[in-house]
């Protein structure tokens, strides 16, 4: 059979002109402080002598990217580093405590309904069972940084709200009130942009990067306990696995 002729390598594609932009943009951030502002959109375009759309694409990735914060009205400026979340069997509460933060919550919602099918399977309950569904608003330092939407049994933790709304923690409700510690879970993460309604939760742009992240967790005996969906804001975190042999 013929051997196929060796085609050249195709030259290195010349990178388009907002790339340029973003590179020169980042180097300058890099001497920078947090909070500091960056110059405007008007004196970008006539400093790097390009139009106003390329210098808004650059700014809007590192928007996106958690390099830049816009404040509308006001200006953009330097973003805080993001941070580093480790990934472990912890709630939001004791995660963000472990690594010197301070966390606020809001109830955004909370209704009991009978569970459909794949909710029922996830908590190993019949279909219509009574489930809880609790949506929250997770703050870091007064930050709106992720919402949480937990579906457990309400059979299994009645009167669940109520400890929730006093202590915070559900986590810390399921172990001293329950006596259910979590004991394993399994969580998958995802990237997704942010839908109108989580835009506004976050305080972020329509389309901004998320972390999509679900986790199922389970008791010591491997009973599920928790079915939760998260939207983690994607330009504020980094999250951080620790591999070992
Ligand atoms: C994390 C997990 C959630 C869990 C929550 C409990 O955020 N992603 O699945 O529900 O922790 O946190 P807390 O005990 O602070 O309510």
């Amino acid at each position: 059979m013929a051997e196929a002729a060796l085609e050249p390598p195709d030259p290195a594609p010349r990178p388009p002109k907002y790339y340029l932009v973003k590179q020169h943009l980042l180097e300058l951030i890099a001497t920078l402080p947090a909070g500091a502002l960056v110059p405007t959109e008007r004196t970008l375009t006539s400093e790097l002598g390009t139009s106003r759309t390329t210098v808004r694409q650059a700014l809007g990735e590192l928007v996106g990217e958690g390099r830049l914060i816009r404040r509308h009205g006001s200006g953009t400026y330097v973003a805080e580093p993001k941070l580093g979340w480790p990934l472990q069997m912890t709630s939001f509460t004791e995660q963000a405590g472990a690594i010197g933060h301070e966390v606020a919550t809001e109830l955004i919602d909370a209704t009991e309904y009978a569970a459909g099918e794949e909710v029922a399977r996830r908590l190993d309950l019949a279909p219509g069972a009574a489930v809880h569904r609790i949506e929250r608003l997770r703050l870091v330092d007064g930050t709106p940084m992720a919402v949480e939407t937990s579906e457990l049994s309400a059979a299994r933790f009645p009167g669940l709200l109520g400890h929730l709304t006093r202590v915070g923690s559900l986590y810390r409700v399921l172990a001293d009130e329950f006596g259910v510690p979590v004991a394993s879970a399994e969580q998958t993460i995802e990237t997704a942009p942010a839908s109108p309604r989580e835009a506004s939760l976050l305080q972020c742009d329509n389309g901004a990067p998320m972390l999509r992240l679900t986790r199922h967790s389970f008791d010591h005996a491997g009973a599920p306990i928790e079915w939760v969906q998260s939207w983690y804001r994607g330009d504020r975190y980094r999250l951080v696995a620790r591999l070992t042999t």
